[in-house]
């Protein structure tokens, strides 16, 4: 695999094949020194045109966790300002060694426009509401360490929230899907896209409809930067229907799920804290993330290299 742009290219085959390395990944974080020399030499630039706090500094860990060195782009102190193009960035930081471009960017398409710029692989940490695949890998493999099944047979998941600007619900629909999920989208009309007949997925406008059916409860925000206008009457009225409380936690089955990609708005999606939800995986989809991102670069950039020795 040369780039990671959706979970699409990577098929079910890929899929698989990278939730197995990132158990190895997950083996490595447990030692005292969590380091391995698997990429030295290698370069990893972080090139986020949008904020992020989960996913870049998962992959600026990931990459150091395997003796990768990094370039950390920060386009707010960056000669972008004074007018330079992402071509010509791209192209300035491809001769400063990178092999691999980790980009988020408010645009959808851009890792496929990048990827004719550079002879580096590509990683899409997100593009606008299209696909964030280091997300899904993420939440796939959080979902079998909880439930130590491989595959999600039978499994009812349930996306709760604003679908419409979402692209961890693209990536995830199609990953958890690809596994055997059920997938539900619970969410107000204005908050989804005006067409789901083609996607695999029953849709539902009413939460409380489906919370004792649910085996995982996937929590979304309201990604509001990405609104050209208001989607919901009042967020008042948006909670008291699609917000997770305490009343709607004790109607979930007892071994039922709850996640959250992050960034939580406390009070709006979430007017429970998730510590006093049983079994919420929140902080270990956080956890995760450097394993997964681990196995991802190993996979695009490692030549066979041994995972066992120290750094
Ligand atoms: N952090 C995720 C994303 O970048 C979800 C969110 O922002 O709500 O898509
Ligand atoms: N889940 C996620 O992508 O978080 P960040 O936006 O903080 O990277």
């Amino acid at each position: 695999m040369k780039h990671l742009r959706s979970i699409d290219e990577l098929g079910a085959k890929g899929l698989l094949e990278l939730l197995q390395l990132t158990v190895h990944m997950a083996e490595i974080n447990q030692r005292p020194v969590p380091k391995v020399p698997a990429l030295r030499g290698r370069t990893v630039a972080s090139l986020f045109f949008e904020d992020s706090t989960r996913t870049r500094l998962s992959f600026e860990t990931a990459a150091k966790r395997l003796s990768a060195d990094t370039l950390t782009f920060n386009v707010s102190t960056s000669s972008v300002n004074k007018g330079e193009s992402l071509r010509d960035t791209v192209a300035t930081i491809t001769d400063m060694g990178a092999d691999a471009f980790v980009v988020r960017h408010k645009s959808v398409g851009i890792p496929w426009q990048i990827e004719q710029w550079t002879k580096a692989s590509i990683i899409n940490a997100g593009d606008g509401a299209h696909q964030h695949p280091t997300q899904a890998l993420v939440d796939c493999y959080t979902i079998r360490e909880a439930t130590h099944t491989a595959r999600f047979d039978g499994m009812q998941i349930t996306i709760v929230g604003d679908i419409k600007h979402s692209r961890v619900a693209r990536s995830n629909i199609q990953a958890f899907t690809m596994l055997g999920a059920k997938v539900t989208l619970v969410a107000p009309p204005t908050l989804l896209p005006p067409d789901v007949s083609h996607w695999p997925v029953e849709v539902n406008h009413h939460l409380d409809d489906v919370i004792p059916t649910s085996d995982v409860l996937y929590m979304l925000r309201l990604q509001s930067e990405r609104m050209s206008q208001g989607h919901v009457p009042t967020l008042r009225e948006y909670s008291e229907q699609y917000s997770l409380t305490q009343k709607r936690v004790a109607r979930l089955r007892d071994s039922a799920i709850v996640m959250h990609p992050g960034p939580m708005n406390r009070g709006v999606e979430m007017q429970i804290d998730p510590s006093d939800i049983k079994n919420s995986l929140i902080h270990r989809q956080v956890a995760n993330g450097v394993s997964v991102r681990m196995a991802v670069l190993f996979d695009l950039l490692g030549s066979g290299a041994n995972l066992g020795g120290q750094a």
